[in-house]
């Protein structure tokens, strides 16, 4: 054979074997890792596709056309499957990780357990609702308050024997932690004129020692109503109303005398037991509860922040949000609504 004719041929025989390997390497090759290695053994500058097209020029004239479209025949089929076998890489590894994060919708959900507002959150809640749907509006004061707030504008004296009922931490510069929610009452009626129907809730504090009736720190909520001919009758209605909505709406009520500067007269609230009717229980022990402080505003507690107790008459109420709840639901010891034991909370 002449040397040119057997370039020819082993040329042709050269592509056929490329074609034949590579058609056999890319339709095996697992990834596209290998994919790519397999492009640049075959397509690549040093490839064997290559090599032939660079040695055209050593052929014969008439048979390089014929040997330059097989090389690249060769080259766009060869390419053509890389092409084809990327496609289908890429759509099983698509599909394998679509297997893998495939979620069964039908499966019922884990349950989340729910939260709820702490039982004293809930009888603030209770008290104050009640109030405003009998026209009170709701007030805040501060936790800190002035011995002039907490006692003095009150009519207790600096040596009032009176304040011995209220055993305070005092916070020096004549200031207090609030021993009661009554401050509010005077906040509220320096900055508007009667007439006014306020309730205020929060917390308090006294030098108490702990124990299932005391606790340094409690909640009071605080109310009073100031215009004309505001009566004693009129603190009647609103408090038995106030009771029936809260306890059950055949309670009886009765008001025993009793004593707070701020109020002249004075009274203490209560009511035939809603657990036994008055039988006597384990929660009443004598069939009555006693449910809140109250009275008619001391004229020179109104006279304090400029009212005319000649034209204006008010009464004042007071209650521990603890007590209401420790009656309405049987509780016999305050410290477990601050020991968030969750097994207690989760009762109400
Ligand atoms: N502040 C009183 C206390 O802490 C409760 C109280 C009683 C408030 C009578 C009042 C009231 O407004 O009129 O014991």
């Amino acid at each position: 054979m002449p040397e040119q004719l057997s370039e020819e041929v082993s040329a042709e025989q050269s592509l056929q074997e490329t074609a034949a390997s590579a058609e056999t390497a890319v339709s095996g090759a697992s990834d596209l890792d290998a994919l790519a290695e397999l492009r640049v053994k075959y397509l690549g500058k040093k490839g064997a596709i290559t090599a032939v097209l660079r040695g055209l020029g050593q052929l014969p004239q008439d048979a390089r056309p014929r040997l330059g479209r097989l090389a690249n025949e060769v080259r766009d089929r060869i390419s053509a499957q890389l092409e084809e076998r990327e496609e289908f890489l890429k759509r099983k590894s698509r599909e394998t990780r679509l297997a893998a994060e495939t979620m069964d919708i039908t499966l019922p959900g884990r349950p989340v357990p729910i939260g709820r507002r702490h039982i004293l959150a809930q009888t603030d809640r209770r008290v104050k609702e009640i109030f405003v749907g009998l026209g009170f509006e709701v007030a805040v004061g501060p936790e800190m308050e002035s011995d002039y707030y907490n006692f003095e504008a009150l009519n207790i004296p600096a040596d009032h024997p009176a304040r011995e009922m209220w055993d305070s931490f005092y916070l020096g510069d004549g200031m207090l932690l609030r021993t009661h929610t009554s401050p509010v009452q005077i906040r509220a009626m320096e900055r508007k004129s009667p007439p006014l129907r306020v309730v205020s809730s929060g917390k308090c504090f006294r030098r108490d020692a702990v124990d299932a009736t005391h606790s340094f720190m409690f909640h009071q909520l605080e109310g009073f109503m100031a215009d004309r001919n505001v009566t004693f009758g009129d603190l009647k209605g609103i408090l038995i109303t106030f009771a029936r909505e809260m306890f059950g709406k055949d309670r009886k009520a009765k008001f025993r005398p009793s004593y707070f500067p701020f109020t002249e007269p004075s009274a203490e609230m209560e009511i035939d037991c809603f657990a036994c009717s008055g039988e006597g229980c384990r929660i009443c022990h004598t069939g009555w509860l006693e449910i809140l402080g109250c009275g008619m505003i001391h004229p020179r507690v109104l006279g304090r922040v400029g009212i005319d107790s000649e034209e204006y008459t008010g009464f004042a109420f007071g209650m521990g949000i603890e007590r209401i709840a420790m009656l309405r639901h049987g509780i016999d010891d305050i410290r477990l609504f601050f020991e968030n034991d969750i097994r207690f909370l989760a009762q109400f």
